[in-house]
């Protein structure tokens, strides 16, 4: 049987294999119209195809992905579509015009040219689609696609995943665009390879993201979760255990992860890889060795465990434990341990200078036990769905572990803020079985494992308490709730549509 990562991106005529019967498909019918009918308006033509990519809610597995660990996420139904026509050739302007449906969203142009930097400083909505056409043109030309001269296109975009929700709005962007693009020149590839190209397209972004958005966009299927490993990217099937749901409330806090990278997002991804170089040295690699090769925690896992053997565990937190001081470190600290100093260890990644300009401290401790702990919850996530044990443990073990993943990501990982935890703390007292922040954090949404008996009271209950004083406020709309705060099942993974 062939394997489905293997597969291209499916192609379909119609809406139903993707958004299948009933409400999902009358809004997404509804939607496919009106992105044909503003395209024609905008652009005075109509669209040649269309690609869909969704947004994901990790179920847990939180900041390991990058760091070379198995993270567990389920595509959630809302998404962007992208509508794309090739401009003809001959055609004197070589731009990509960009459109969206939403006002909100100004139509951007950018050159047609593959090569094009992308202005970090200047964040625009329309870098996220400039990222997807450069890494399509990189791939296509290592995969030997005659991509020698570029054409203009015209895009029209319309997503629905909120945007700052921490359930991957820029990964739908991202993925939608990039398949969008390919469809438009006519080629396609297996799932895996693009869910690769894809997340490698958001480092233009400046961000040193993992690939689960991107994986699980690309790769979901519908009624399963998937667990994804990587190095190479590989998504296996999980079904989720009957008699639970999983309900999906947003903070309101939005977290701007482009923004605030270098002191938030890409400050981590620093600091594991700096802990990981410490601790390389400290269970006996060569210091220049360490702090040329060691990128990530995972690379010196091994270490860790052997280290654990001799004291009669499996753990690689004992050596955290023994190894990394608590206290945060200074520059000149680690320097001392690395021999080399950051700059030139990290000088590889301009974002990772940027993380060093901001930084006084580096938490190495904190990070690395959060980082081998979370990556062994998401195993015994995956280990308990597959269990003999009775549905009901089942749910009360998982709940658990995402609880305990919670506690971790805030005290550890420091990736919470104040409305987060308020709102996990609500997600409790009402019955939730387990509760957490998902996606990168500070700001964005939280996930709570509920029985699905209790979901409808669940909902209203989190509604008055944490959503009413918020409308009372004015910062949303009562009738944008639904949008705030749904039940999920998993949904389907990227799809191209030509009609
Ligand atoms: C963001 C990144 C992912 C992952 C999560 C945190 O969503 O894009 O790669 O690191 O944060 O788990």
């Amino acid at each position: 049987m062939t394997n489905h990562d293997e597969l291209p991106i499916p192609i379909y005529s119609s809406l139903e294999p993707v958004y299948g019967e009933g409400p999902q498909l009358e809004e997404a019918k509804l939607r496919f119209e009106n992105l044909k009918s503003k395209f024609l308006e905008v652009f005075g033509h109509p669209p040649e195809v269309f690609a869909r990519s969704p947004g994901r809610v990790n179920l847990i597995g939180e900041h390991i992905d990058y760091e070379g660990y198995s993270v567990l996420p389920m595509a959630i139904r809302q998404d962007t579509i992208v509508a794309i026509r090739k401009r003809d050739k001959g055609e004197a302007e070589k731009f990509l015009r960009i459109a969206n449906v939403n006002d909100k969203y100004a139509t951007c142009t950018y050159p047609a040219d593959p090569n094009q930097a992308i202005d970090l400083k200047k964040h625009k909505w329309g870098h996220y689609f400039v990222c997807g056409y450069k890494g399509y043109y990189e791939y296509a030309k290592s995969k030997g696609v005659d991509v020698r001269v570029p054409v203009g296109l015209d895009v029209l975009i319309d997503g629905i995943v909120p945007t700052g929700s921490g359930l991957s709005s820029s990964a739908a962007f991202v993925c939608s665009s990039t398949i969008a693009i390919m469809a438009a020149f006519g080629v396609n590839f297996p799932k895996k390879e693009i869910a690769q190209v894809t997340c490698d397209c958001e480092q233009h972004i400046g961000m040193q993201s993992g690939g689960m958005d991107q994986a699980i966009s690309v790769m979901a299927k519908n009624g399963f979760a998937e667990l994804i490993d990587f190095n190479p990217i590989r998504a296996t099937d999980v079904k989720l255990p009957a008699g639970g749901t999983f309900v999906i409330a947003h903070s309101l806090a939005e977290s701007q992860k482009a923004v605030t990278a270098a002191t938030n997002y890409n400050n981590r991804v620093v600091e594991c890889r700096l802990a990981a170089i410490v601790l390389g040295i400290k269970l006996g690699m060569k210091s220049q060795e360490a702090a040329e090769k060691v990128k990530t925690l995972s690379d010196v896992e091994g270490l860790c465990v052997q280290f654990a053997k001799a004291h009669n565990s499996k753990d690689p937190v004992l050596a955290v434990k023994e190894y990394l001081k608590v206290e945060p470190y200074t520059t000149e600290e680690i320097e001392k341990v690395a021999g080399k100093d950051l700059v030139s260890i990290l000088g590889d990644n301009p974002t990772s200078l940027d993380v060093l300009r901001a930084a006084k401290r580096f938490k190495l401790h904190q990070r690395a036990a959060h980082v081998y702990s979370e990556a062994n919850r998401v195993h015994a996530f995956k280990d308990t769905m597959s269990s003999n044990l009775s549905e009901e443990e089942k749910l009360k073990k998982l709940g658990d572990l995402m609880n305990e993943s919670h506690y971790s990501c805030s005290i550890l990982y420091e990736c919470s803020c104040p409305e987060l935890e308020e709102l996990v703390k609500v997600c409790r007292k009402n019955g939730a079985l387990g509760a957490r922040l998902t996606g990168a954090g500070w700001g964005g949404c939280a996930v709570a494992l509920v029985k699905e008996t209790i979901v409808p009271r669940f909902i209203s209950e989190l509604t008055a308490q944490f959503y009413k004083p918020r409308i009372d406020k004015g910062m949303i709309n009562e009738d944008d709730l639904r949008r705030y705060l749904f039940a999920s099942k998993p949904s389907s993974g990227a799809a191209i549509i030509k009609f």
